[in-house]
């Protein structure tokens, strides 16, 4: 019974998403010729280098939209408008909120007319670094996911048609539009376009952990987060075994992988039953159920409460549970923890835990300098942690 509208709208978010995917020629051609042709929807201004940090990857993009100064900084107005929702009252920042290192403080988001969601909030810092997008990687590009919030009805609830619409009777936003694509008609494609450009451009690294482990700062971190960060490396399933799926490497740490796994937040113990299908939703097999992708860690101290379902209020709630062994099921990814744990006597387990909590404070790092508003001031904080803690 449960299952049931929360299938229903990710399948209607999944298929709006396929509909959309070619739907330009389709919908110009439908419109008849009164509107202006489209533009070709390749930015013409000139490339420029994607910001990077210690500890983390160069960002990639792809071959059709390279990030210009026009598409960053267009992306970024968008981002924190409101014109993008149906009634002008929700922007993407109501949900991923910088204050919040661009996630939502709340367990679940609030879209037009109030109506909640059933997933929580994460943060979009580091977003590019995941393979796919959303819990259930329902979405393989960032511009693919720009469509999903606009048209999901309890979100932003507007239609792609909508947005444009709004946009077009803006001479500001017609103007800026041309400058970052060239002349020609808006459409949903370039919102989407400028939306991840800015997304790449929201890279936060340089951590204490990353001063640490990658610039070689032995004083960067504490002596309970240094334990902490062994423990989290322990690749042995009687440890935390965290390493195992919030990756770590030589050169980089984005603390995520491309695989979906069942730590068994979604399962009901009482019921037997699955709260959220998770991945299966996406795949339809069964070994899929109730697995959820690795999300980064990175920031992780600002970006409460935890999990697909923000069921966990704080880190010491997230470390008991993994200490635990997760919560078993028959599908539960065989990475996890195996108990008894024996990676510390029994009566250092305590400590243990303090110590990992410690470390996942370790990994707060600066918040890119295009984190605020365009209207904003030119911030001198721009790459101090200036980041809030919203506990
Ligand atoms: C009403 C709240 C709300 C609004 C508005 C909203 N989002 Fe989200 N966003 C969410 C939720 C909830 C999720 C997780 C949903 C899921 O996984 O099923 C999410 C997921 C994401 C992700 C995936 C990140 C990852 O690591 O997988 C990105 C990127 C994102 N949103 C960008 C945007 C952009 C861009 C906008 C504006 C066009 C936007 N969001 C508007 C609530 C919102
Ligand atoms: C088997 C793979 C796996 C292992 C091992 C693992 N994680 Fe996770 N982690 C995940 C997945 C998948 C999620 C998302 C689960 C969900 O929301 O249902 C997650 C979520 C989290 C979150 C919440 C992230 C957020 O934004 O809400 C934290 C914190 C976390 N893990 C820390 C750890 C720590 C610390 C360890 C070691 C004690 C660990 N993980 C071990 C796969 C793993």
């Amino acid at each position: 019974m449960r299952f049931l509208p929360r299938f229903a709208w990710v399948l209607c978010v999944m298929s709006c998403t396929v509909l959309a995917a070619d739907g330009l020629p389709a919908r110009a051609r439908s419109r008849g010729t009164e509107l202006p042709p489209a533009s070709k929807g390749i930015p013409t201004g000139k490339t420029i280098p994607l910001p990077s940090a210690l500890g983390l990857p160069p960002v990639s993009y792809p071959g059709n939209n390279p990030p210009t100064a026009e598409t960053v900084a267009l992306g970024r107005k968008l981002f924190f408008d409101p014109i993008l929702s149906r009634d002008n009252s929700i922007s993407c920042a109501s949900c991923h909120d910088p204050e919040a290192a661009f996630s939502d403080a709340r367990r679940f988001s609030p879209g037009v007319g109030e109506q909640l969601g059933n997933r929580q909030a994460m943060t979009i810092l580091n977003a590019v670094y995941h393979q796919t997008q959303f819990w259930d990687g329902r979405s393989l590009t960032l511009e693919q996911q720009a469509e999903g919030p606009i048209q999901n009805p309890i979100e932003m609830a507007s239609s792609l048609t909508g947005v444009e619409r709004k946009l077009a009777a803006s001479p500001e936003y017609v103007a800026l539009f041309a400058q970052a694509f060239g002349p020609g008609r808006i459409t949903y494609p370039l919102v989407t376009k400028a939306l991840a450009a800015y997304e790449r451009t929201l890279v936060s690294g340089n951590s204490p952990f990353d001063r640490y482990y990658y610039g070689g700062d032995k004083t960067a971190m504490s002596e309970s987060a240094i334990r902490g960060m062994k423990f989290f490396m322990d690749r042995t399933l009687e440890s935390p075994n965290c390493i195992s799926c919030h990756n770590i490497n030589e050169a980089f740490a984005t603390f995520t992988e491309p695989r979906f796994h069942n730590t068994g937040v979604a399962y009901d113990t009482a019921t037997g039953a699955f709260q959220d299908l998770g991945r299966t939703l996406v795949t339809e097999e069964r070994k899929d159920t109730g697995a959820f992708k690795v999300v980064t860690l990175r920031n992780i101290a600002l970006t409460a409460p935890y999990m697909h379902d923000g069921s966990m209020k704080t880190l010491e709630e997230v470390v008991d549970f993994y200490l635990d062994g997760g919560r078993h099921n028959q599908f539960l990814s065989g990475v996890m923890p195996h108990l008894p744990l024996t990676f510390v006597p029994k009566e250092q387990i305590p400590q243990a835990k303090k110590d990992l909590v410690e470390f996942l404070k370790a990994l707060t790092g600066e918040m890119p300098k295009d984190a605020v508003p365009p209207s904003h001031k030119p911030q001198s904080q721009a790459s101090k942690p200036a980041l809030k803690a919203k506990r």
